[in-house]
């Protein structure tokens, strides 16, 4: 296959960003995406020229670091699927595909198709602690957790924090992400004695980072890789509001300065 490539390149962070075009000459259809730009930078590097920056990492759909905008589409055009698992034979020859980083005012880009992603684990670090009972390996039927539960729980567990909903959001929310992390352990016993807290504190540090309100659009749900269900939002909503209503989290909160 030969193809065109349409790629977003940026230098840094500060620097002005453009689209630039590349051609992309005798592509096997197996090749995963990002082979296919493993070959296109292997012929910029033997140009002398600055190959592109991507991120990834296991390649296999777990890690979450390789998303990026394939023709307007976070993680391309294959549903529940990472831009790592996406293959060439779902394009044509002689096609144009056209490649940028995710778009949102908390993920700044720091080299062209690679964007600061860390807003996410600051979310996951306001969350803190879980309290467990330490001491010798508890029996495994010990805690008993409805069958329900426990796949809903892990159902959420899915998220790779990969950022695909944020950049599918016209308000760059975050909501489908920190929604997935606060319903895996809100259904869960384990997740219970810091339930309330946990919400208040991710919810306050999600709106800190700059990310923005969710207004029920749905194209974080339609463009999840892990395909995590939009019902998440509506658990952390109630959640949030119970935890105001308790007043749960309102030291951590005022203690943060948020
Ligand atoms: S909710 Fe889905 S799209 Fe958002 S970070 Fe998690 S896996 Fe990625
Ligand atoms: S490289 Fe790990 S999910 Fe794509």
């Amino acid at each position: 296959m030969n193809l065109t490539l349409r790629v977003w390149r940026q230098a840094s962070p500060t620097a002005q960003g453009r689209i630039v075009e590349y051609a992309a000459k005798d592509i096997s259809p197996d090749m995963s995406f990002l082979e296919m730009l493993d070959v296109v930078n292997e012929g910029l590097i033997k140009a002398g020229q600055d190959p592109i920056a991507f991120d990834s990492d296991c390649r296999e759909g777990i890690c979450g670091t390789c998303g990026c905008m394939v023709n307007g589409v976070a993680h391309g055009p294959d549903p529940g699927t990472t831009v790592c698992q996406l293959h060439m034979r779902r394009f044509r020859d002689g096609d144009t595909i056209v490649i940028e980083p995710w778009h949102a005012k908390a993920f700044p880009v720091i080299k062209d198709l690679i964007v600061d992603r860390s807003a996410f684990d600051r979310i996951i670090q306001a969350g803190g602690f879980t309290s467990i009972n330490v001491g010798s390996a508890p029996d495994g039927n010990a805690l008993l957790i409805p069958k329900d539960a426990s796949d809903e729980a892990m159902d959420y567990a899915q998220c790779i924090g990969c950022g695909a909903c944020v950049a599918s959001c016209k308000n760059a929310s975050a909501a489908l992400f920190t929604s997935a992390k606060i319903s895996h352990l809100a259904l869960l016993p384990q997740g219970q004695p810091e339930r309330l807290t946990r919400v208040r504190a991710m919810v306050d540090r999600m709106d800190a980072e700059g990310f923005g309100a969710c207004s029920n659009e749905g194209e974080c749900e339609a463009t999840c890789p892990k395909e995590i269900s939009i019902a998440g939002i509506a658990r952390m909503n109630r959640e949030y509001t119970r935890a105001v209503i308790t007043g749960a989290g309102e030291k951590k909160a005022a203690a943060s300065g948020d």
